[in-house]
């Protein structure tokens, strides 16, 4: 007779949404790292930029008096700003084409309603109600002090003006004029003191941001440690992310593993203990099972699982330090690497007939999980 399995720790929904709030300057890279994590998490995506582009786009299409800042106001402040279900940000029902919204005319515009007070104000409401109630990564200037103060993570996500500038340039759109890096730089040091000397919403570092500079740092690195950071925060977060390549029980025994493998008597119980090949910073590979499940608890020190995906090829790293007395059962044909920490014992059951495969991690793949070991185990 089945017992059914015992409810995942955190119970089957989380009852606060978990409100991740990313504020930089322009060209750190906020976007794409922004919809990565978003992705990977599987929570709501809110560009508050490109509501302020749309609202730009607006104020120049109807032939308002841009100059007159009472007009501006008025008119933005009667537009309704959301988005349709691929992220195109939409004004009044009509969608808004991406390279018409980022285009370099419209970017020179935006400082007359992003410095307009009752625009801010408008934009900040419209951005709270599409927040409220959901679990979601928030990008913008004034994310962490504005839209979102009480979100549970908080980011600075910066670069250097030179990498944000060789950034930018990289992906200038070819119809377009292509300034030199000087002028990109100097363009970019300028929209720097706007975008933090202004007396509305201005950009600046909130005391409780994690503050990550990602010059020379791969886009799949700085998402890890975003990752790293909100399972801190949250650690059932990830149980959406991994739930393909993991089910995780508490109990003291190992029968909660018999349970999920559905059969019984057929697990074999050792002990692992720290071991030089897979100790922080040494373990380059990670590993399959064919036919079984294996289960891992930790009985003593600390020891971070890495996770892969299912499929032929590991892909990104998701790593998640082991709790005591929890089980963590690897499914078949999960990616896997658990990376034991200095006094770690690890009680490891596997179900008989089980052939592992091993693949070296890529470089990015390492500094992904590095990404996640620097967060968890500061030095
Ligand atoms: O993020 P993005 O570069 O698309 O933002 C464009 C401009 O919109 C910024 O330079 C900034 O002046 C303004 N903005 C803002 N507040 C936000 C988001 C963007 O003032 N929350």
């Amino acid at each position: 007779m089945h017992t059914p399995l015992p409810l995942r720790p955190g119970g089957p929904a989380l009852a606060k949404p978990m409100v991740i709030a990313i504020d930089g300057p322009a060209g750190a890279g906020k976007s794409t790292v922004t919809r990565l994590l978003a992705r990977r998490l599987n929570i709501l995506y809110l560009d508050t930029g490109a509501m302020y582009r749309a609202a730009t786009v607006g104020i120049i299409d109807s032939g308002i008096d841009r100059e007159d800042a009472i007009e501006v106001a008025r008119y933005v402040s009667a537009r309704h700003i959301d988005f349709d279900e691929h992220g195109m940000v939409v004004m009044d029902g009509q969608v808004l084409a991406k390279e018409r919204i980022r285009s370099p005319a419209i970017t020179a515009e935006i400082w007359r309603v992003a410095n307009n007070a009752r625009c801010r104000e408008h934009l900040v409401r419209l951005q709270k109600d599409l927040v409220a109630g959901r679990d979601v990564v928030v990008e913008g200037r004034d994310a962490t002090t504005v839209i979102c103060p009480d979100a549970q993570l908080k980011i600075f996500l910066d670069a250097s003006a030179e990498e944000r500038a060789r950034r930018r340039l990289g992906e200038w759109p070819a119809n377009e004029a292509k300034p030199t890096l000087d002028e990109m730089v100097h363009t970019i040091r300028d929209r720097d003191g706007l975008d933090m000397k202004r007396e509305v919403g201005p950009l600046t570092i909130s005391d409780d941001a994690v503050y990550l500079l990602t010059d020379g740092q791969h886009l799949s690195e700085v998402v890890a440690r975003i990752m790293a950071y909100a399972v801190q925060r949250q650690p059932f977060l990830l149980e959406k992310v991994v739930s393909n390549q993991l089910v995780v029980g508490r109990s003291r025994q190992p029968g909660y593993v018999r349970v999920a493998d559905g059969t019984d008597g057929a697990w074999q119980l050792g002990l692992t203990n720290p071991d030089p090949e897979r100790m922080p910073g040494t373990t380059r590979t990670i590993t399959r099972n064919h036919g079984g499940r294996q289960a891992g608890s930790l009985l003593q020190g600390a020891a971070i699982l890495c996770l892969a995906g299912v499929g032929d090829h590991p892909h990104h790293v998701v790593a998640l330090p082991m709790l005591p007395q929890t089980w963590y059962v690897i499914e078949p044909g999960a990616w896997h690497a658990v990376i034991q920490v200095q006094g770690t014992i690890c009680a490891w059951a596997e179900s008989s007939g089980i052939r592992e495969e091993q693949a070296t991690m890529t470089p990015e793949q390492i500094a992904e999980m590095n990404a996640y070991l620097d967060v968890y185990l500061p030095k």
